[in-house]
C-alpha cells in the first residue's frame, strides 16, 4: 500500500513583546532580537565562509534545516546577486516541518526592505502547502530553492544530494532536540562533500557531540550580537 502523507501544520505569524517572530508551536523565536538580517550573515554566510567559498564555482549547494520565513534563503541570495564573482549556480535546499502562508511570509518580510525586490519574486511562486519537495527556479534558474515540506527526521535520509555548506537553524535543541539528534548529524554527513562546512548559533554539548560523532571538527567562534559563541564546523 502506498503510504497517505501526513498533512502539514501550517505555522502563523505571531511575535512577542518586542516584535520578534516567536512559534506558538515551540515556543521560541524565529531570529534573534538583535536583528535578523544581520544574523543571518554572521552566523550563517561568515560562519561558511561565504560568500568566498562559492566564488568561481560552477555549483554550490547549500541545505538548511528550517525555512521559517525565507530570512537566510534571501540574505543569501541578496549576498550571492551582489557578488561579482558568484558561483555560476547556487542551489538552496531548506527542510520545512510547519511553512507560513504567503501572507504570513509577507507581513514578516516587510521588516527587511534591503529584500523587497527577491521577497516579492519568493511569494510570489511560493508553493501550496503540501507535503513533498517543491523546487522553484530564479534568476533564470541560476538560483534554485528546493524546498522539502515535512519533518526533516524522514526527510533528510532519503534526499538525494551533495551539499557544500549547511546552516543548522532549526529552532533551540532543548525545545525541538529531534533536529539536533546524533541521526540526523549523521544524515548531515550522509549528503556532505569532503570539506563541507557548517553554522549554527547552537553551541549545546548535546550538539557538538553528535556533530564530531558524525566526523564534523566543530570550533567555537562569537556568536552574534549579545551571545558568546556559536558554532562552525567542517566535515572530515
Ligand atoms: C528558527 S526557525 C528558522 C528560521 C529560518 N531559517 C529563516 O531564515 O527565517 C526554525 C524552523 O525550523 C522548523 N522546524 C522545526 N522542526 C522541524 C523539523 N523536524 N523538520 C523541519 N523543520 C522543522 C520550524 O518550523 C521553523 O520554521
Amino acid at each position: 500500500m502506498v503510504p497517505v502523507p501526513i498533512p502539514l501544520e501550517p505555522a502563523h505569524l505571531i511575535r512577542n513583546a518586542d516584535g520578534t517572530p516567536i512559534s506558538a508551536i515551540y515556543g521560541d523565536i524565529y531570529h534573534s532580537a538583535a536583528g535578523g538580517h544581520a544574523q543571518s550573515r554572521h552566523v550563517f554566510l561568515a560562519g561558511n565562509g561565504l560568500p568566498a567559498r562559492w566564488q568561481g564555482r560552477e555549483r554550490f549547494v547549500i541545505l538548511e534545516t528550517g525555512f521559517g520565513l525565507g530570512l537566510n534563503f534571501l540574505a543569501t541570495w541578496l549576498a550571492w546577486r551582489d557578488d561579482p564573482q558568484r558561483c555560476q549556480e547556487l542551489h538552496y535546499i531548506s527542510l520545512e516541518k510547519h511553512p507560513f502562508q504567503a501572507a504570513d511570509l509577507a507581513l514578516a518580510q516587510a521588516a527587511w526592505p534591503e529584500f523587497a525586490l527577491l521577497a516579492e519574486q519568493l511569494r510570489l511562486r511560493w508553493p501550496a502547502l503540501q507535503p513533498g519537495v517543491q523546487r522553484i527556479e530564479f534568476e533564470g534558474a541560476r538560483v534554485v530553492l528546493t524546498l522539502v515540506f515535512g519533518d526533516a527526521v524522514d526527510t533528510l535520509p532519503r534526499l538525494d544530494t551533495v551539499v557544500d555548506a549547511f546552516y543548522l537553524d532549526g529552532f533551540s535543541p532543548d525545545t525541538n532536540p529531534e533536529l539536533w539528534s546524533s541521526a540526523l548529524c549523521r544524515s548531515l554527513a550522509r549528503v556532505a562533500v569532503s570539506g563541507a562546512t557548517l553554522a549554527t548559533w547552537s553551541v549545546a554539548g548535546s550538539v557538538r557531540q553528535a556533530l564530531t560523532a558524525a566526523r564534523f571538527d566543530v570550533e567555537k567562534r562569537p556568536g552574534f550580537a549579545g551571545k558568546r559563541q556559536m558554532l562552525v564546523a567542517r566535515y572530515a
